[in-house]
């Protein structure tokens, strides 16, 4: 591996696998494959998007076909539309046409929506073959993590997938210097949710790092996603199937994902609708009399870099608060939340009164 690869395990058994994180990982992919006895015999689908195809997807095949292996190439649009049955349907058409077998293995080479939509193809082809991701986007370290893999319905997002563990995941930082910046700090706010809901000092550590992060420099932001993809990793190794811990990985998914919804998906990225969302759980910690300070942190963070703290007037508080009802995220006028109980540690409430979220939705507007 090149000097300074960063490696972690995602520790589930049978099914553990390495995270390698550094520069110049792709140049070594093919000897990954080699060292790890994929066989040569059986072809290779490589999924990835309109965005990333003229960037990444030239070197990674040159990797593996200078390991001998064939590669068949798979190109879905960018964006979230991808994730769907129609993708997964030409997907499989393009893996039965190039002959794939049960030896052969699915790599995702994009963001967090080539990953899950890819990861599905690989857990649902020939009832599962091999896996592997390349992740091109900040975002992606969390997606990569975990192996939940799934397509959206019309109806409902991520209702249609499966838990299929990667064989290996392998973090080029070299391709994310392509990502735009909205992406970017987008990307690391899921990096900070990893710190505020494990670790005080990594969040401290990202608050001294921020100009260090948002330029990229390899090692400041190899270190970032090392720390993040190992918080996920615990969690998810000490509750695989989220029966209940790996819920704290939802902070400021409630409010967040009511925003996206409401403000239209694209609108707002993700990780932007998250960090406003997690200024309203640290809200939430202050009606629970938990420190102040944790508001002021958050807040303080996210602002930073560059990620939006408040609410924009394009979604209402009712629709809001009915993409939540609609969310499930009631019970008995209560609803149920991941609270900060400090900066690196939460709990999860199922006793917040629908009438606080309100007055907090109400209250994160600009100008307040
Ligand atoms: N499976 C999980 O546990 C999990 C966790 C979190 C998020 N997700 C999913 O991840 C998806 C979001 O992931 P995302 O934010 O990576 O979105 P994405 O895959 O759509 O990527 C964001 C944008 O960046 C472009 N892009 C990707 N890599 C690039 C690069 N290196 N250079 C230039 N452009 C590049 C993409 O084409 C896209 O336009 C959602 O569908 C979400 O549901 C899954
Ligand atoms: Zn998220």
């Amino acid at each position: 591996m090149a000097g300074g690869t960063r490696e972690l395990t995602v520790d589930l058994g049978e099914r553990s696998y390495p995270i390698y994180i550094g520069t110049g990982l792709i140049a070594e992919l093919g000897r990954k494959f080699a060292e790890r006895g994929f066989p040569v015999k059986s072809p290779i689908l490589l999924v990835t998007d309109s965005a990333v195809e003229g960037l990444y997807a030239a070197a990674v095949e040159e990797s593996l076909r200078a390991s001998g292996y064939t590669v068949v190439r798979a190109v879905v649009p960018s964006g979230e539309s991808s994730k769907s049955l129609e993708m997964l349907d030409l997907l499989v058409e393009k893996a039965l046409q190039a002959g794939l077998d049960r030896k052969s293995t699915v790599i995702a080479l994009g963001g967090g929506v080539v990953g899950d939509l890819a990861g599905f193809v690989a857990a649902s082809y020939m009832r599962g073959v091999k896996f592997v991701q390349i992740p091109t986007t900040i975002l992606a370290h969390d997606s990569s993590v975990g192996g939940k893999v799934a397509v959206n319905h019309r109806l409902a997002k991520n209702i249609i997938g499966a838990f299929h563990q990667p064989e290996f995941v392998l973090y080029d930082l070299d391709t994310l210097a392509s990502l735009p910046i909205r992406e970017v700090r987008a990307g690391l706010s899921e990096v900070i949710k990893h710190g505020l809901i494990w670790n005080a000092d990594f969040v401290a550590w990202c608050d001294d790092n921020a100009d260090r992060l948002l330029a990229l420099e390899p090692d400041a932001l190899g270190y970032a996603l090392y720390e993040g993809c190992k918080v996920k990793s615990i969690v998810v190794s000490r509750d695989e199937r989220e029966n209940d811990l790996r819920a704290i990985l939802n902070l400021g998914h409630t409010i967040g994902h009511a925003l996206e919804a409401v403000a239209g998906y694209g609108e707002l990225l993700h990780g932007e609708a998250i960090a406003i969302g997690m200024v309203g759980s640290a809200r939430l910690a202050g009606r629970f009399g938990y420190s102040a300070d944790i508001e002021e942190t958050t807040e303080r963070i996210f602002r930073k870099f560059g990620l939006p703290v408040r609410i924009p007037d394009s979604c209402p508080t009712d629709a809001i608060m009915g993409a939540m009802l609609h969310d499930k995220k009631f019970s008995e006028g209560n609803m149920v939340f991941v609270v900060p109980t400090a900066i690196g540690s939460v709990e999860i409430r199922r006793d917040v009164p629908s009438a606080w979220v309100t007055d907090i939705v109400n209250g994160l507007r600009e100008g307040k």
